[in-house]
């Protein structure tokens, strides 16, 4: 017999509706778009930018590893016993991008809150660029340090904040801050956070496999790769094309996280598909060393031609192209017709945005043609609002 549920007093998601409605009186209601299997639509929104999610070679390693190893991991590694696939792509990670050792975890943001936490402890100073991404941010509130939010790219900001500090100190930055695609000033970052006796912890999900060496990553590229003071998270489902995180640094760091990052050991592991898939896509990268290159190339035309049509859009030290937008709402307007027209584009809003301006966000890559950079620039011109050209 079907029992009938009990009749609460009141409601208590009641507060729901007023805030549903404050979101949407400000345009920033949300909803979920259903995404075909094949889009027809050009696809500038995904992290996809090498081209590499859907790549045979890719998908057959990460169908591969499910067949092998199971759908799912069971458990956490700690439990059920770590498997010779995340050994193997732990090993292979950590010897592209020059580090001594690796961990991986079942997302980026996993991998932001277990280097965070576990690096820190009640009277760390964790000392934070004012736009670093959600993850990190989330993993400074978790952690039990105190935090000092720094001007953005401001290594002067750093030094003073760290000035007069003793004990453990951790400076905490985005390689390539995901709003706007500018890059951090990693080696004067990584001056002052030396010049104190402090940890750096750069999180390179936008640099690596497009920055660097063949892809080895912002931090390979500045020359911080495998130094004994710098960690390293990224995560495995923007340029590798798979799903998950990693942690990167020394075998001293990375043997700690696997003993007290709680992102790591209350969680099942990465998932041996996802595994599969980012070896897949780390050993297709090694041989196919042009592919960021070519990413690099379309995210600097993009730039150049919607700024030569007057939109303002910030220069790009790797493949995201961020363009203003007037409003929130001529955001969603301007998404929604490019969307019409073919082209799928992220549009960024608060609470995404760290200063509240909201923006339209194109993610180039590696597979795309001169022409189809060439359509979408003008589709993106055409369609603008008014008030988001620079010249109007
Ligand atoms: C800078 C940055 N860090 C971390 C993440 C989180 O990675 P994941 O999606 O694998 O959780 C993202 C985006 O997703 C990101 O843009």
């Amino acid at each position: 017999m079907k029992s009938t549920p009990p009749t609460a007093p009141h409601d208590p998601f009641g507060w729901i509706a007023e805030h549903t409605a404050v979101r949407a009186a400000a345009g920033l209601h949300r909803e979920l778009r259903p995404r075909p299997a094949q889009s027809p639509l050009l696809d500038l929104a995904g992290n996809d930018y090498l081209g590499l999610s859907r790549h045979p070679e890719v998908t057959q390693a990460g169908a591969d590893a499910c067949l092998t190893w199971g759908a799912g991991a069971t458990g956490s590694r700690l439990v059920t016993g770590s498997t010779a696939l995340h050994a193997e792509l732990e090993a292979e990670i950590a010897d592209f991008t020059g580090f001594e050792a690796a961990l991986v975890l079942a997302s980026g943001y996993a991998a932001n809150l277990a280097a965070v936490t576990a690096l820190t402890a009640q009277g760390t100073l964790l000392v934070s660029d004012a736009a670093n991404h959600a993850s990190l941010i989330d993993g400074c509130r978790l952690s039990r340090a105190r935090t000092e939010v720094v001007p953005h790219a401001d290594p002067d900001a750093v030094r003073k904040a760290l000035a007069g500090h003793t004990g453990r100190a951790v400076v905490v930055s985005d390689a390539v801050f995901s709003v706007d695609g500018d890059a951090a000033p990693l080696a004067e970052l990584a001056a002052a956070a030396r010049d104190s006796g402090a940890a750096l912890l750069v999180d390179d999900a936008h640099g690596l496999g497009v920055l660097g060496d063949g892809g080895r990553g912002a931090l390979h590229a500045a020359g911080l790769a495998g130094a004994p003071d710098v960690v390293c998270t990224a995560t495995l489902s923007k340029s590798l094309g798979a799903q998950g995180g990693v942690v990167l640094g020394p075998a001293a760091v990375i043997d700690h996280l696997v003993n007290a990052a709680r992102t790591f050991i209350f969680d099942t592991g990465l998932a041996p598909a996802a595994a599969g898939a980012a070896l897949g896509a780390l050993r297709l990268l090694r041989r196919e060393p042009d592919r960021p290159a070519r990413a690099l190339a379309a995210a600097r035309t993009f730039h150049r031609l919607l700024t030569a049509a007057g939109l303002d859009a910030a220069p790009p030290d790797a493949c995201v192209v961020s363009v203003r937008a007037p409003s929130p709402s001529a955001a969603v307007t301007w998404a929604a017709d490019c969307r019409s027209a073919g082209l799928s584009v992220g549009c960024f809003r608060p609470p995404s945005v760290p200063d509240g301006i909201s923006r339209l966000r194109l993610t180039a890559n590696a597979t795309l043609t001169d022409e189809q950079i060439a359509t979408s620039a003008s589709l993106l011109i055409s369609t603008a609002p008014p008030l988001a050209t620079t010249t109007a």
